[in-house]
């Protein structure tokens, strides 16, 4: 393993991801994690994230020296760098030359570890305030910029590397290529992290954690589900049972995808319960969003008990364990192995209650969404469902803005399928990352429609281009398009008299509205 030490910025995940990318596992670790604890998971090599703080700054996240001494190859980017600097004996000062955005950098030691074979001039991402002037002792300098006369650094014979620029970025065009020669060159790793191996090692844990126990799975119709799924039935096979809770806030024809698709994909058992009211009855009155996810995710267990009981009078052994398709952007979001803040309780890691009776099995724990869709496509699911877009569990739950009722969820799942068909006719699916389709249930506007005054609701459309979900930006959807929906809903959808279209980037806003 690879491990990236979080110095709170968003960049960790990012260079998580960039490490996989060159085929190496990697995780990311907070930066509170005393270095002992760091070193006794045997990490192959370390990389120091970017951070949002001056070195200098009270309060800033520091590092114990014992880190660099321990062998491990180090690779300090940015906050990284400069932490690196500053703990070996190098000077870093706060002298004016700050860097934001697109600068060119100067390769002054062509044949060094980290640069081999890319330019001497390349463009590179840089955001500090502090700058680095000199190196710590029995360090090279390797690169420059107009206004930081140290831009990189290494040490080959210890093993120790920095930069000050991101190299995760992709406007630092040789990045990956620098963080490749890292983990190739200084660390001596093999790449070789695929997705083979990831079905191989996963099916090898889940056998060993389920036993001759019986799991049962949530199926949600979406990828994560599905492919976890998927991946407890390669290794447990008739032991799973996929459990399909219709909690009446799905979309038009999921149902039935599930139904169909999954099973004939898969060849999982797969039972059916129709709890819409139940659903409806908890979430009467509410408009709370957290209360909302709360509710779900509660209901869902309650719920998926409910089924093990079922379940247990039908076949009898014991259902000891419950699957899910928590990802790791999720248990990094939630708070679960860095200092991040718990932004939103997503209801498969934060809101599940206390009192849960069933123990976990989250293969995709360690997977970002792209991994997830490669493991889907390996282990043989159909294109329908490893390119779906994401879709939240608690559903169009959180996707109408005041409280639920089942008119507004018909409502809003009439409006969905219609701009759902239209960006697939538009042929836009593989452009966005996902769209959803929020009604703001709360809100009333007025408008004209025939002779008449209306007093109708507004429907938001949220289509997002994004790498992880992490960041995402509003997508730019052809003016046609936009029309075409907007016609649409507004005349085949009764008390929507308005579509309006986010145009907010992720942050500030995040994908979803609630
Ligand atoms: P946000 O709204 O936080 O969404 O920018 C990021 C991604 O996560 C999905 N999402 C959820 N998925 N349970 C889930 O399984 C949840 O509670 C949940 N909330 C948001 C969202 O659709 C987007 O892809």
């Amino acid at each position: 393993v690879v491990l990236v030490v979080d110095f709170g910025a968003q960049y960790a995940q990012l260079i998580a991801r960039r490490v996989r990318e060159a085929r190496v596992y990697s995780e990311i670790v907070p930066s509170t994690m005393p270095v002992d604890e760091m070193l006794a998971k045997n990490p192959r090599a370390i990389i120091l994230s970017g951070g949002p703080s001056s070195v200098y700054a009270e309060g800033a996240p520091s590092l114990d020296r014992s880190l660099f001494e321990a062998g491990v190859p180090v690779f300090g980017m940015c906050y990284g760098f400069q932490l690196m600097a500053t703990t070996l004996g190098g000077t870093v000062d706060d002298n004016g030359a700050r860097e934001y955005g697109r600068t060119p950098l100067h390769v002054t030691k062509a044949g060094s570890t980290l640069f081999e074979g890319t330019p001497t001039e390349q463009p590179v991402w840089m955001s500090h305030g502090d700058a680095c002037s000199a190196a710590p002792e029995g360090f090279t300098v390797t690169a420059s910029t107009d206004v930081v006369p140290v831009a990189a650094f290494e040490n080959d014979e210890k093993k120790l590397y920095g930069v000050q620029y991101h190299p995760e970025v992709l406007h630092s065009t040789h990045g990956q290529q620098v963080l490749e020669h890292f983990l190739y060159r200084g660390a001596g790793i093999e790449p070789n992290w695929t997705t083979t191996n990831v079905v191989e090692e996963q099916v090898a844990l889940i056998r060993e954690q389920v036993g001759d126990k019986r799991a049962i799975c949530g199926l949600s119709g979406g990828v994560d589900s599905a492919v976890a799924a998927a991946l407890v039935q390669k290794a447990i096979g008739s032991q799973l049972t996929c459990v399909y809770v219709d909690h009446g806030l799905m979309r038009k024809g999921e149902t039935e995808q599930v139904e169909k698709d999954f099973v004939a994909a898969t060849g999982a058992k797969l039972k059916v319960v129709d709890a819409e009211k139940r659903f409806l009855d908890a979430l009467a009155g509410v408009s709370d969003p957290e209360e909302k996810r709360k509710i779900i995710g509660r209901e869902f267990i309650r719920v998926f008990e409910q089924a093990q009981l079922e379940i247990l009078q039908e076949e009898g052994p014991e259902v000891a364990f419950l699957v899910q398709g928590t990802l790791y952007p999720d248990v990094v979001e939630s708070g679960g192995g860095t200092g991040t803040a718990n932004i939103k309780s997503h209801h498969n890691v934060g809101g599940l209650p206390d009192d849960i009776e069933f123990q976990l099995v989250e293969p995709l724990r360690q997977l970002f969404k792209d991994e997830v869709r490669m493991v889907g496509q390996e282990l043989g699911l159909p294109e329908e469902i490893v390119q779906r877009q994401p879709f939240p569990g608690p559903g169009l739950g959180i996707r109408i803005v005041g409280e639920v009722t089942k008119d507004r969820l018909d409502l809003l799942r009439d409006a969905d399928a219609i701009a759902r068909e239209e960006l697939t006719a538009a042929g836009l699916d593989r452009d966005i990352w996902q769209c959803p389709v929020v009604l703001l249930a709360d809100v009333r506007s007025v408008g004209v429609q025939g002779d008449g005054r209306t007093y109708g609701h507004p429907i938001v459309l949220r289509p997002v281009s994004s790498e992880d979900a992490m960041t995402a930006d509003w997508s730019r959807l052809p003016y046609e398009t936009l029309a075409k929906i907007s016609t649409r809903i507004t005349n085949e959808v009764a008390d929507v008299n308005r579509v309006v279209l986010d145009v907010t980037s992720k942050p500030p806003g995040t994908i979803e509205w609630e």
